[in-house]
């Protein structure tokens, strides 16, 4: 039995995890840290705090003598570390915060990891660690950078290797560019927040280097799916359109994110903990490049069918079905330092390891959107507390 620390699992990206490796495996342990910030809700892992197998604790990755006791308490075997401040907007108003959270508290897991995983040293001193242990590290795309953009219309993406085929499957495939992530891209990130990822993933390997800790770290695009707090574009462009309230796109709207389904990410870390080989760094993406303004329009699109077919899904409405349409569209300020395109190449979790993603955008926007029509509880509870405040202050009391 494999016993996991899940740091973050009270939000968006850590809470699917958890529901996704309880439903997985059924001999496991988890004990689920996470101090529950603004992006932390108890009320999405309600259901699975109360499993036998889980247990939560309330509590900061920065805290030592926390995150000691809890290694001296369990026998940890994997780290699975999810807590960060995650918002670039935010970054950009709060640097400190996400330098100290996401260098700071993930280097704070790292050494109390060690301390408790070391069995011994080599001959030249490197430390020896108990048998099947594992840190791994939720990083980002972001701290690649910015790619260029080459075309302005999407083209078709044709794959050559054979192994990448399950990544296409029944989907067409397009790009916005000639260049790709790969693990073999140089750092070079551009917010706060991309920065104190990239800090993070650095003093990772170091751990890796220096102390031979047995490490993988993935980088993953865009998540989208259930529990995704309102502050990131799709769930608040879709909590907009619910409201009949304007939809704010930053500069020009055509700025490329490659969005994937948060289950197929949390597929990917499961494959990575298992049978990733130690020391390792695994992008996850699966080609699905698109330009903001689109995603705004397919999520207006898509609205505007579910609630002409469902009367139900017109009970959530707090606007007429008549003014869900391209009018709610408002082209705002840009993002300070506002990355251009991001795309991942996933040749290596694919071809190593055999990943490929489930589910195609059609079905995971739909999915997505069904989520939150049918979870406006879940939406009311996050929204409260400072929701109003931060909003207001960010895109002004009129939009
Ligand atoms: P999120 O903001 O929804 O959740 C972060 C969680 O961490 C919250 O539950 C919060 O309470 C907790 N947390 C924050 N600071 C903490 C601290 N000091 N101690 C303990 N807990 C703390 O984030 P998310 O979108 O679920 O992202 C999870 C991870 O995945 C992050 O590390 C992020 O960088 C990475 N990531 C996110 C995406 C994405 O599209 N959302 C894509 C790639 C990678
Ligand atoms: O690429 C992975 C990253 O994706 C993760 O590491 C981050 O944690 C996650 O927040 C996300 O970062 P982005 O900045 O790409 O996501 P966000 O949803 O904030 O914005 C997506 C795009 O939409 C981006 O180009 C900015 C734009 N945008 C965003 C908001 C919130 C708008 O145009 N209007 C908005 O109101």
């Amino acid at each position: 039995m494999k016993t996991y620390l899940v740091t973050g699992a009270a939000g968006f990206i850590g809470a699917n995890f958890l529901k996704y490796i309880l439903k997985l495996h059924t001999d496991i342990k988890v004990i689920v840290l996470d101090c529950l910030t603004y992006a932390g809700n108890l009320g999405t892992i309600k259901e699975d705090i109360n499993d036998s197998r889980v247990i939560f604790i309330k509590g900061d990755i920065k805290d030592n003598d926390l995150v000691k006791k809890i290694f001296d308490d369990y026998h940890i075997d994997y780290v699975v570390n999810f807590a960060a401040e995650s918002h670039v907007d935010r970054s950009i108003e709060n640097p400190q915060l996400f330098l100290e959270t996401n260098i700071l508290g993930t280097q704070n897991i790292l050494e109390n990891a060690k301390k408790s995983w070391m069995n011994g040293q080599d001959k030249n001193g490197y430390p020896l660690y108990r048998e099947g242990v594992k840190f791994l590290q939720i990083s980002t795309d972001e701290v690649y950078g910015s790619l260029s953009k080459d075309y302005n219309e999407a083209i078709d993406l044709k794959l050559e290797n054979e192994d990448l085929k399950n990544i296409a499957k029944d989907r067409k495939l397009q790009t916005y560019g000639e260049t790709f992530f790969t693990e073999k891209t140089s750092l070079d990130p551009r917010s706060p927040y991309s920065s104190s990822k990239a800090g993070s993933d650095f003093v990772i390997l170091a751990y890796a280097e220096t102390y031979k800790l047995p490490v993988n770290i993935t980088r993953c695009s865009n998540n989208y799916g259930p529990y995704h707090f309102p502050e990131k574009l799709i769930p608040l462009m879709i909590k907009n359109v619910l409201e009949g309230k304007t939809l704010p796109v930053y500069g020009d709207g055509k700025n490329v994110r490659d969005w994937l389904y948060v289950e197929d990410h949390c597929k990917a870390i499961d494959i990575v903990l298992r049978n990733g080989a130690l020391g390792e760094v695994y992008n996850v993406g699966g080609f699905n490049e698109e330009q903001n303004i689109e995603i705004v329009k397919l999520v207006i699109d898509t609205i505007k069918k579910l609630v002409e077919e469902n009367a139900e899904y017109r009970k959530v409405l707090k606007t007429e079905i008549e003014n869900i349409n391209y009018d709610l569209i408002s082209y705002v300020q840009d993002r300070l330092g506002h990355d251009r395109r991001y795309a991942i190449d996933p040749t290596k979790i694919a071809t190593e390891l055999g990943w490929f993603p489930e589910t195609n955008f059609e079905n995971g926007i739909k999915k997505t959107i069904v989520w939150y029509l049918e979870n406006q509880e879940w939406c009311n509870e996050v929204a409260s507390g400072d929701y109003q405040k931060y909003y207001d202050k960010m895109y002004g009391e009129n939009i």
